[in-house]
């Protein structure tokens, strides 16, 4: 089956049948993952739905809305720039670095940006890490950093969150001697559990002081969601602290997980390594584009975050009366204890066309972790998980 462009245009030609045009349009997408599955490389296999369902995809942890207008609107003004690099491009990379620099009060030179924060995620873990200097990171948690480690050969000690689904701080500052990088993300993926401000800041000094030349990464994709007042972004603490920084993404509440732009921002010399591993041009004209609406733009973000939170309360509380509990939640998606596998539960909420997240060991025998869509999608994702929950809550007689 060709899902390439001539492909298409072989069928468009008749070359092919109607049966043909169903196949390729249900394909298109999946190629990497049939490549990878041919190789026997798959990292992660999708559900198949049953033809003719319509997915709702609640699996990672997207804005089910896409980007604003004033972001769409600017990706469309900017197809004549396509034909331009990133640095010849109205605006170019240089603009967008210092526009989110002005929004924080410091200097381009304090931003790096990523195709993605996933590079940037990435760069840490080659820059600061090495087969003497190990990673220290959370598990579960989103898992970037860890596998880039592990494929370098490098040593990674994951440290297991605590009973409520929270980062277990303390274990994570008693392994940072002599590490090379610290992985905290907060809120965490896929727990969606919070660290206060007062205990992001007590951690990083516990570490400066036992390890200060171990770099600390606080990773905030969904800083946007956060509605606990005890919760404030790291981004001052690590602007005055040497070997500290944040990463950020456009990809969660911005919308814009498919235009893939991402940034580390901390003090010069922090970030500086994570600059000299940028691939050149890594963030494409309309990702420039777009984010630079955005940010002017809050408005939008405000209304997201209003919407996140209203379905998340309604989802929190339609599993409670299904005798599911989630951990608490500060991000756009839930780590809910549903009492089976979650490959099971998966496969059958998939059999429905419901999407959800994969495995997170060491939790993948009783947890799920459940993206948040819109709330007309979460209500039909809910009659699904009743029709797939129930049999678990009779029998096994969960409250
Ligand atoms: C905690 C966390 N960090 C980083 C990312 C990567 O985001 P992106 O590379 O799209 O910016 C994700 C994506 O799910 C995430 O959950």
């Amino acid at each position: 089956m060709l899902q390439s462009r001539r492909g298409f245009f072989d069928l468009l030609a008749g070359v092919r049948t109607d049966q043909d045009v169903a196949q390729w349009l249900a394909a298109r997408g999946h190629e990497d993952y049939q490549a990878q599955a041919a190789q026997g490389t798959t990292a992660r296999t999708r559900p198949t739905l049953p033809p003719g369902v319509k997915a709702i995809r609640i699996s990672s942890n997207e804005n089910p809305l896409g980007p604003g207008k004033a972001a769409i609107d600017a990706i469309v003004r900017q197809f004549p720039e396509a034909g331009r690099y990133p640095f010849n491009s109205t605006p170019n990379e240089g603009a967008l670095a210092a526009a989110i620099a002005s929004k924080f009060g410091v200097k381009p030179v304090n931003i790096v940006l990523g195709a993605g924060s996933q590079e940037i995620l990435k760069s840490a873990v080659r820059a600061f890490t090495s087969p003497a200097k190990a990673l220290v990171t959370a598990t579960p948690t989103f898992e970037n950093c860890t596998n880039v480690a592990k494929r370098l050969g490098h040593p990674v000690v994951e440290v297991k969150v605590d009973s409520a689904c929270r980062l277990d701080l303390d274990g994570m500052a008693k392994a940072v001697k002599g590490a090379g990088l610290v992985f905290l993300n907060n809120p965490n993926n896929p727990t969606a559990t919070l660290h206060g401000a007062k205990a992001v800041e007590d951690f990083v000094q516990r570490v400066r002081s036992e390890s200060p030349d171990t770099v600390i990464l606080i990773d905030e994709a969904y800083h946007d969601y956060v509605t606990d007042p005890s919760y404030q972004s790291a981004v001052p603490l690590a602007l005055k602290t040497p070997n500290v920084f944040v990463a950020r993404t456009f990809s969660k509440a911005y919308g814009m997980a498919g235009l893939r732009i991402g940034y580390a921002i901390g003090p010069e010399n922090t970030v500086k390594p994570l600059a000299r591993l940028k691939m050149p041009y890594n963030v494409s004209v309309f990702g420039i584009a777009a984010t630079m609406a955005a940010l002017n733009d809050p408005k939008h973000i405000e209304e997201e975050k209003a919407r996140n939170t209203e379905v998340r309360a309604f989802t929190v509380k339609a599993l409670e009366d299904l005798g599911c509990k989630s951990s608490e939640s500060q991000g756009n998606f839930l780590f809910t204890d549903i009492g089976r596998a979650a490959t099971t539960f998966r496969d059958d909420c998939a059999k429905q066309g419901v999407i959800v997240g994969r495995d997170f060991p060491p939790f993948e025998k009783t947890h799920a972790r459940i993206s948040l869509g819109t709330m007309d999608e979460m209500k039909k994702a809910v009659a699904v998980f009743r029709s797939v929950l129930r049999p678990v809550t009779t029998t096994a007689g969960r409250q």
